[in-house]
């Protein structure tokens, strides 16, 4: 029988799907140190920060600050993403090596988001991955809203599929499935995953879950049986999309890794560097943050600090 593989890449979007949406202009120094803390954790995948609009999202305004300061580490792939030509030349000026597009699958969601119709994102989308496979770089592609649309309702996974199609023919390295608004239940995720592994390999797919109506995990565990290994999530559940009303936290880092590692699976991270992560995220966006599983950490950190105390 063949072994089972048991090791996830979980991919930090904290940075900037986590940020993107914070009232508190967070300071570069400060992403800089949260960048930092997850890599210390042990994360080995992360978006970055975004080049798109300042004016559309003021907290991405400092992108290229952020490359310029990132942790230098070979083991760590760093992300940005892009929504058009002029973020493709912004990332590549500022030494990016992994870009991530954004093709939302219907065509009110590409307008509120990048205003660009559905066939314009198509073909920038289109046009950037190639761009990028041609230079030798990374390309991360996002299907946004692929299970639901805040403005269209339910998306058909035939749409979904053939988006997938067209971005892997452009030359994507990744094609991420979001369900950009937390909408999706497992029994869909199972049913997306099993379908599109009829047609591309599943080490080239990921998904990316909202926790909106508390199913992300849910959702990541029907996505593990359909044999998907990558997977987006935010340090403490940060996120929410500006241009996708009722998109609330992502699928937090800390409850997928300790969920993983609780089910037999390997992800190289460290649950109590992502702790300190969290609670300097908090510090940051000034409002508290967490997992549905932060307060058994906390608590399990207290039990081990007073059993510390009491055999000292
Ligand atoms: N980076 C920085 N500035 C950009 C840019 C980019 N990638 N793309 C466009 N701009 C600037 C233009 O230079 C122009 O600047 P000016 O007003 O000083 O002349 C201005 O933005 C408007 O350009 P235009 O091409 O008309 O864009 P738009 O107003 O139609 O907005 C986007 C389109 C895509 C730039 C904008 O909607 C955007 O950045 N969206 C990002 C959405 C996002 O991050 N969503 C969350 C992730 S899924
Ligand atoms: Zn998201």
């Amino acid at each position: 029988m063949m072994s089972e593989n048991k090791f996830v890449t979980v991919n930090e979007v904290g940075p900037r799907d986590g940020l993107q949406n914070q009232p508190v202009l967070v300071s570069t120094e400060g992403k800089l140190k949260l960048i930092r803390a997850l890599v210390d954790a042990g994360v080995k995948s992360i978006e970055a920060s975004a080049f798109v609009s300042p004016k559309a999202v003021p907290q991405m305004a400092d992108a290229q600050d952020i490359f310029a300061g990132l942790p230098v580490d070979e083991d760590v792939a760093y992300t940005a993403l892009i929504p058009n030509e002029k973020g493709y030349e912004r990332a590549v000026a500022a030494g990016v090596k992994s870009l991530a597009v954004v093709l939302s699958a219907t065509e009110a969601m590409n307008q509120n988001n990048i205003r660009m119709s559905l066939s314009e994102a198509r073909s920038v989308c289109r046009s950037v991955v190639r761009r990028v496979a041609d230079e030798g770089l990374e390309s991360r592609a996002y299907i946004a809203v692929a299970f639901e649309c805040p403005y269209e309702g339910l998306v058909a996974p035939e749409k979904v599929e053939e988006l997938t199609e067209e971005m892997f023919a452009s030359g994507a390295s990744e094609v991420i499935i979001a369900d950009t608004i937390g909408a999706a239940s497992p029994t869909a995720v199972f049913e997306m995953f099993e379908r599109l592994k009829q047609s591309f390999p599943i080490e080239k797919l990921s998904a990316h879950f909202h926790d909106t109506r508390a199913m992300a995990l849910a959702n990541t565990c029907a996505a593990l049986h359909a044999g998907l290994r990558k997977f987006d999530s935010s340090i403490g559940g940060l996120g929410g999309c500006p241009f996708a009303p009722g998109a609330s936290g992502n699928l937090a880092t800390e409850d997928l890794v300790l969920m993983l590692h609780q089910c037999g699976y390997q992800t190289g991270i460290d649950v109590t560097g992502l702790r300190r992560a969290v609670s300097l995220a908090e510090e940051l966006v000034e409002h508290s943050v967490g997992g549905r599983m932060l307060p058994w950490l906390i608590s399990q950190d207290a039990r081990a600090a007073k059993k510390e105390a009491t055999s000292a």
